[in-house]
């Protein structure tokens, strides 16, 4: 695995030429994946009482806000919980509090790495700012990753595991099944799959809801 922290960099080292291909193992593994998850992908909010996480016999059910009426004005997203919620913060449709002490040192940090993958997938961006937009430092560093580009091991059959990017991804923010939203950097001289014409790349589906 090669690192960069800057896009620049990537392109100019990068030859373009795809270095092994993936294991056999884990090529089964992320097709049983996505067969098991992309049914579970889209839907509606369900009502409280029947999420499965809330007890339908508790009082609560009555007083607390549907996600129906909380979630639907923000930008929608065609997975996960059905929110864009990097945009919707960006475009300050939501404002969450900060901090709740007034000593807490809020650390922002804008800093993209490139994680160059082996095999033919595009490389990863993993963008510091949208995290820490959200996160504190701490809730990765130095326990899930490493503070310095390339230290961690990281590997697709970890995140698929629940680890690594897997402890959120798929659990409190978007699904593993967005591949894109993670390998989105095409290598130099990378030739685009090619699809039959209205078939959306990210989702294969005809004239499918995709949105960039
Ligand atoms: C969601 C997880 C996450 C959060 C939150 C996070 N980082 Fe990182 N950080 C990473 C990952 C992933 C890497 C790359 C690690 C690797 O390649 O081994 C990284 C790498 C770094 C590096 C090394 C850059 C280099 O050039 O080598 C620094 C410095 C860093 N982070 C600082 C911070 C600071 C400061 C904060 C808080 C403002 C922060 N990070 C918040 C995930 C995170
Ligand atoms: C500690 C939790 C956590 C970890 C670990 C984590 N993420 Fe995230 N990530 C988030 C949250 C929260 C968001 C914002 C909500 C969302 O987009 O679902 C986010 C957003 C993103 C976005 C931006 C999506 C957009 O719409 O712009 C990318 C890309 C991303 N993560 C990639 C990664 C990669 C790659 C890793 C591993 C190297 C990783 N994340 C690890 C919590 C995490
Ligand atoms: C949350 C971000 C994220 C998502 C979503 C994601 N990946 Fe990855 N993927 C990574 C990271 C990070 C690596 C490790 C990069 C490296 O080698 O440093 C990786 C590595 C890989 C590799 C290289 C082999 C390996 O074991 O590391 C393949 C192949 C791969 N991913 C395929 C996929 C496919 C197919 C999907 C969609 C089903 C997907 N990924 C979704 C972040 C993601």
């Amino acid at each position: 695995m090669r690192v960069y922290t800057s896009l620049a960099d990537f392109l100019d080292r990068r030859t373009g030429t795809a270095r092994g291909v993936p294991s056999p193992g884990l090529v089964l593994f992320l097709a049983l994946f996505i067969l098991t998850k992309t049914s579970a992908m889209a839907g509606e909010w369900l009502p409280l009482k029947n999420d499965g996480i809330h007890d339908p016999r508790s009082r609560a059910i009555k007083i607390l806000q549907q996600p129906q009426e909380a979630l639907q004005r923000l930008t929608p997203d065609y997975t996960g919980n059905q929110v864009r919620w990097v945009q919707a913060l960006d475009k300050g449709e939501i404002k969450p509090r900060e901090k709740i002490f007034p000593t807490t040192k809020v650390e922002k940090l804008d800093l993209d790495i490139i994680l160059d993958v082996k095999g033919g997938m595009p490389a990863v961006r993993f963008p510091h700012r949208q995290h820490t937009e959200w996160l504190d430092c701490v809730n990765c560093h130095d326990t899930i990753f490493a503070r310095a580009a390339g230290a961690s091991k990281i590997s697709m059959y970890k995140i698929l595991q629940g680890e690594q990017c897997g402890i959120c991804h798929g659990a409190v923010a978007f699904p593993l099944t967005e591949c894109a939203r993670c390998h989105s950097i095409p290598r130099p001289g990378m030739k685009q799959p090619e699809l039959p014409a209205g078939i959306d790349p990210r989702t294969h589906q005809i004239g499918g809801q995709g949105k960039p």
